[in-house]
């Protein structure tokens, strides 16, 4: 049985999550810089005129801005990875395990997933769409050169909600931050309905996400696995606030 968790010390290069579908992360990032620059400047207009309220206010949300990238930074650079060590970790892999990773990115918990699986397979599914910088499947597979586990690792191009794999096909599905991008609560369902079509009997399932996960659980529920859970994945996983926080849904397919 496998027990240690993936190493924190990455070596491939996982970019930014986010929605970069309308403005490029780019020009989002200047445009961030340019209001807290104006901010800034905006503050120390109203310190030097005398307006000690209004240097106070633009003070704080500068400050309030400053504090809430960091922490969505934080979270999609480091953050994720910390946690997603540790649920790794937990689920004491035995090493020989086949492991789907729904919507992989440039491969961040699939490539730590790999890790733990020296005689098993990590597939990652993606439809690389601008919800990660720079995802596409050159880049997962050079992260997986990079962290020595491309030996055990399948990249495909696929929709999760029409999954490419066979019945009971995998021990354990993983999935980070997708599903809320599909357009629909029915595609959302459908998602699930295709996990667990692919999962083995006895297989597990963890997926992590914004809104929603609720009825993750009540679907799941629904759809006959047993020890279905959902937690709340704390500070590290904040997306900027307390109030964008992520959940980590998990469940077993009955034997
Ligand atoms: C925020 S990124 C997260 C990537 C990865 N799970 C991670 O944590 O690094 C969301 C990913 O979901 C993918 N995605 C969105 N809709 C999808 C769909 N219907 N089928 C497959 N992948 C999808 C996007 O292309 C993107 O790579």
């Amino acid at each position: 049985m496998t027990t240690h968790s993936p190493a924190l010390r990455r070596q491939g290069d996982y970019g930014v999550d986010g929605d970069f579908g309308v403005i490029s992360a780019r020009w989002l990032a200047l445009i961030v810089v340019a209001i807290v620059a104006g901010l800034i400047a905006f503050t120390v207009r109203n310190l030097v005129v005398g307006a000690l309220v209004g240097a106070v206010l633009t003070g704080l949300i500068a400050i309030a801005l400053v504090l809430f990238v960091g922490s969505y930074l934080r979270t999609t650079r480091v953050g994720k990875f910390e946690v997603w060590s540790r649920i790794l970790g937990d689920l004491r892999l035995r090493g020989d395990e086949q492991v789907l990773d729904l919507g992989c990115g440039r491969g961040a918990l699939l490539l730590m997933a790999a890790e733990l699986l020296p005689r098993g397979r990590a597939v990652g599914i993606d439809l690389w769409q601008a919800d990660q910088t720079g995802n596409n499947p050159d880049a997962t597979r050079r992260n997986a050169e990079r962290e020595g586990v491309a030996d055990r690792v399948e990249v495909q191009t696929g929709d999760i909600t029409r999954l490419p794999f066979a019945d009971n096909t995998f021990d354990l599905i993983i999935s980070n931050l997708v599903l809320h991008n599909l357009p629909s609560a029915a595609d959302r369902r459908a998602a699930l309905d295709e996990a667990v079509r692919v999962l083995r009997p006895g297989g597990r399932l963890a997926i992590a996400d914004l809104l929603s996960t609720n009825r993750y659980r009540a679907h799941l529920r629904e759809l006959g696995l047993t020890d279905v859970g959902r937690r709340n994945l704390g500070w590290r996983m904040w997306w900027g606030a307390p109030w964008f926080p992520t959940r980590l849904v998990t469940a077993t397919k009955k034997t």
